[in-house]
C-alpha cells in the first residue's frame, strides 16, 4: 500500500478544453472561460458578483485592498488558520488579531470576538475551516453593532451551507481556493466573491491593475486609464478552463468526497466511544462540503508524530495542519493575541488529517480505517 495524502482529480474535459482555449487566439484572463467560471460561481453560491484570481490568497489581498483597510487598522481572525489569511491584510499595513477556535467546530469563537474589537478593528474575517461553516449569525450580529466588514475566508468551503444559505452569500466578501487540494481544483487559483456592492466597482478596477478597462471594455470610456491601486490577479484562459472543467462536475465531485467522508466517520464512531479519538462536529444548522476529514487525538494518551510515522510506514499518508499563527515568529512580530488561545494550541497538537481524495477506493478507505483503529489500540497508554 502506498496512500498520497492527496491526489488531484482530473475531469478528463480538461484537454478538450484546453485545446479549444488554445485554438481560440485568447490566453489571457477575462475571456469567454474566465466569464463562464464567474457565472457558475454566482450561480452556486449566490453571491452578487465573482472574480477568478490566480489563488485564494490574491482574494484575501484583493479584499484588503478593495476595502481600503490600511496601516494601524486591526482585523479579526483565528489563530488556527493559513498564514494568508493573516498576510493579505498585514501587506496593508494592518494588525491581525487572533482570537481562540471552538473547541467543537475548530472555527472562531464567536463570542471571542466582540472582547477583541477595539477603535481600530475594520474588519472580522471567519475561517471556515475544513469546510465547516462558523457561526455567521453571531458574527453579523457583532459586526454590524460595531459597524465591522466580514469578509470570510472561505478557502475550504465551496459548497457549504449556513442555515440554508451558501455560507460565500453571508457577509461582505468571501474567498475560494481552487488549489490542487481543494474539492474543486484548477492547480492554483482563486476567486473573490462580493456580496456587498459597494464595493463592486472598485474591485474590478484593482482586478485589473488599478486600471477602468471594465468600464472601457462596455463602451462607458472611449480609453483606459490608470484610476486607482491595482495589480494583475486575473489567472490566464487556460486555468479558467481547468476550473470550468470541475466545475461542470460539482455534483459527483461532492457525492464522492462525501461517501469517503461518511465511511470514516461511521467507521470511527467505536473509537470515539472507546475515548480513542474524537471524530468532526457538524452543527445542525450546517451543511459542510465533505472537504476534510480529520480525528483529534487526546495528546496525553498518544503522541501524534509517532502515530503519524506509525501509518507512513504502513503507506498511509496523514498529516497534521496549522501551526498557529498568535505564537510563530511573524504572529508575535505583527500580531495581537487576546486570551490564552488553549483551543488553538490544543488543536495544532491532536489533529490529524486522513487522505481523503476522488479515487481513494474501498479498499483503501477501509485498510486506512483499520490501520488507524489497530495503531491508536497498540500505542493506547
Ligand atoms: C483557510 C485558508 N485560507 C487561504 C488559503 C490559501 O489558498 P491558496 O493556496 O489558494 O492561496 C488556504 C490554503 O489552503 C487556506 O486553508
Amino acid at each position: 500500500m502506498n496512500i498520497p495524502f492527496n491526489r488531484p482529480w482530473i475531469s478528463g474535459l480538461e484537454v478538450a478544453y484546453i485545446t479549444e482555449v488554445l485554438q481560440s487566439g485568447h490566453l489571457s484572463g477575462n475571456g469567454a472561460k474566465t466569464k463562464a467560471c464567474q457565472e457558475i460561481l454566482k450561480e452556486i453560491t449566490g453571491c452578487e458578483s465573482a472574480l477568478l484570481t490566480q489563488s485564494c490568497t490574491a482574494a484575501l489581498e484583493m479584499a484588503a485592498l478593495v476595502t481600503g483597510i490600511g496601516e494601524g487598522d486591526e482585523v479579526i481572525m483565528p489563530s488556527y488558520t493559513f498564514v494568508s489569511t493573516a498576510n493579505a491584510f498585514l501587506l496593508r499595513g494592518a494588525i491581525p488579531v487572533f482570537v481562540d477556535i471552538r473547541p467543537d467546530t475548530l472555527n472562531i469563537d464567536e463570542n471571542q470576538v466582540e472582547s477583541a474589537i477595539t477603535e481600530k478593528t475594520k474588519a472580522i474575517v471567519p475561517v471556515h475551516y475544513a469546510g465547516v461553516p462558523c457561526d455567521m449569525g453571531r458574527i453579523l450580529e457583532v459586526a454590524k453593532s460595531y459597524n465591522l466588514l466580514v469578509i470570510s475566508d472561505a478557502a475550504q468551503a465551496i459548497g457549504s451551507s449556513y442555515e440554508g444559505s451558501d455560507v460565500s452569500s453571508i457577509g461582505d466578501f468571501s474567498t475560494l481556493s481552487f488549489h490542487e487540494t481543494k474539492n474543486i481544483s484548477s492547480g492554483e487559483g482563486g476567486a473573490l466573491l462580493i456580496n456587498n456592492l459597494d464595493f463592486a466597482e472598485r474591485a474590478n478596477v484593482v482586478w485589473e491593475k488599478g486600471t477602468n478597462r471594465k468600464a472601457f471594455f462596455e463602451g462607458i470610456v472611449d480609453k483606459y486609464t490608470w484610476i486607482d491601486l491595482g495589480s494583475s490577479y486575473l489567472p490566464s484562459e487556460i486555468t479558467a478552463t481547468i476550473l470550468l472543467s470541475q466545475l461542470k462536475f460539482r455534483e459527483f465531485i461532492l457525492k464522492e468526497r462525501f461517501k469517503i467522508w461518511n465511511f470514516y466517520h461511521s467507521y470511527f464512531q467505536v473509537l470515539e466511544e472507546d475515548g480513542i479519538l474524537r471524530r468532526p462536529i457538524i452543527p445542525d444548522n450546517c451543511l459542510h462540503n465533505a472537504h476534510m476529514y480529520y480525528i483529534l487525538l487526546d495528546v496525553k494518551k498518544f503522541e501524534r508524530g509517532e502515530f503519524l510515522d506509525k501509518l507512513r510506514a504502513l503507506g498511509i499518508h496523514a498529516v497534521f495542519h496549522y501551526l498557529p499563527l498568535h505564537n510563530s515568529p511573524a504572529g508575535l512580530k505583527y500580531g495581537r493575541s487576546v486570551g490564552q488561545l488553549k483551543n488553538t494550541i490544543k488543536a495544532s497538537y491532536s489533529l490529524v488529517r486522513l487522505p481523503l481524495w476522488i479515487g481513494l477506493s474501498d479498499s483503501e478507505v477501509t485498510y486506512i480505517c483499520k490501520k488507524v483503529d489497530e495503531t491508536l489500540r497498540s500505542m493506547q497508554k
